[in-house]
């Protein structure tokens, strides 16, 4: 089980780091991917539109990366109304400091300010262990900043378990094998930064910024040596020019490869790498994307009524 909130379009940071994990993980397990729209809310609840909009593109990405929704449960968090539920019933048992512990609460709020601390946002990390234990999710492929919410969750399941009996399972994440992906300016990509190649970019777009690229300061004439352990230009073409890694090391470091032909070749072989998420993504008929949410929604409905029930007979609610 994962998910992302819909914020934005998505770059190749997330396809390398994240998609293409969900797509293997997909064909050999059953798979729940959450479009989190009322994630989206714990910051962006001013511009309501602005989650709805990004809502589908989220989803084109996500299909357009392999996601196969028959395969699949492609769902929208609001639309299953379990999640909500679980999440109030949880909120009763969990300390508020074990939420203000967490690091990305103080992070976020000294990057966004005091008027994104709201009850919701505080609740963030309790909201994503429901996702995952409506469905009983026992694997969570997610980024290394995602960690820190898991290791809350598990210890609100270890508490509700002792509370009212072994109930919900305790979730783990999965790490992609790749570093971070780094963004034009050298930095982690990502999209508050400004630094992405999108998926959705054209190949010009996506040649310009990787010419924007800094290198290695200090290979300033082509054929100066440069150092590519430091280099993003280099770190990048593991990614889509992994054959040619040891031959491009060499060259640069004996000053025989300049930055410009360097980075020739990487836009080249990022463009072949991308095209057929591209090509996907332009062919897909958007009109698609409201049924494919609708089914997937059902679905998820349905596995998240029974995890519920369960939970409502462990703490003697409803009719156990
Ligand atoms: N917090 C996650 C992120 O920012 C998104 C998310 C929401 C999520 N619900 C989830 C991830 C459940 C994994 C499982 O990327």
């Amino acid at each position: 089980m994962s998910g992302a909130r819909p914020t934005g379009r998505l770059h190749l940071g997330h396809l390398i780091g994240v998609l293409e994990n969900w797509v293997r993980l997909s064909e050999r397990a059953e798979t729940f991917f959450e479009v989190a729209d009322l994630h989206a809310f714990t910051t962006g609840f001013a511009d309501p539109q602005a989650i709805r909009d990004a809502r589908d593109e989220m989803v084109i990405d996500w299909l357009a990366a392999g996601i196969d929704p028959e395969r699949s449960v492609v769902f929208l968090q609001s639309a299953v109304p379990q999640i909500s539920e679980l999440h109030t019933l949880l909120s009763m048992i969990v300390p508020v400091s074990w939420l203000q512990r967490v690091p990305t609460y103080k992070d976020q709020l000294e990057e966004l300010g005091p008027e994104i601390a709201t009850y919701g946002f505080l609740g963030y990390p309790l909201l994503q262990l429901c996702d995952i234990a409506a469905f009983a999710g026992d694997t969570v492929p997610v980024g290394r900043d995602q960690l820190s919410h898991l290791e809350f969750g598990r210890e609100v399941v270890r508490r509700f378990n002792h509370l009212y009996g072994p109930t919900l399972i305790e979730p783990q994440p999965l790490l992609s094998a790749f570093p971070a992906v780094p963004g034009t300016d050298g930095r982690k990509m990502s999209k508050s930064l400004h630094n992405t190649i999108d998926i959705a970019d054209d190949e010009a777009t996506t040649t310009k910024k990787v010419r924007s690229y800094i290198t290695d300061p200090l290979k300033v004439r082509r054929n100066d040596p440069g150092r590519p352990e430091i280099c993003p230009v280099f770190a990048l073409h593991h990614y889509s020019n992994a054959a040619r890694v040891p031959e491009i090391r060499e060259a640069c470091a004996a000053g025989a490869l300049g930055c410009v032909d360097c980075k020739s070749e990487l836009a080249e072989t990022l463009n072949a790498y991308l095209r057929p998420v591209r090509a996907r993504r332009a062919a897909f008929d958007r009109s698609r994307v409201n049924a494919i949410l609708e089914a997937g929604s059902e679905r998820a409905r349905r596995v998240a009524e029974g995890t519920m029930r369960a939970v409502r007979g462990a703490m003697r609610l409803g009719d156990a």
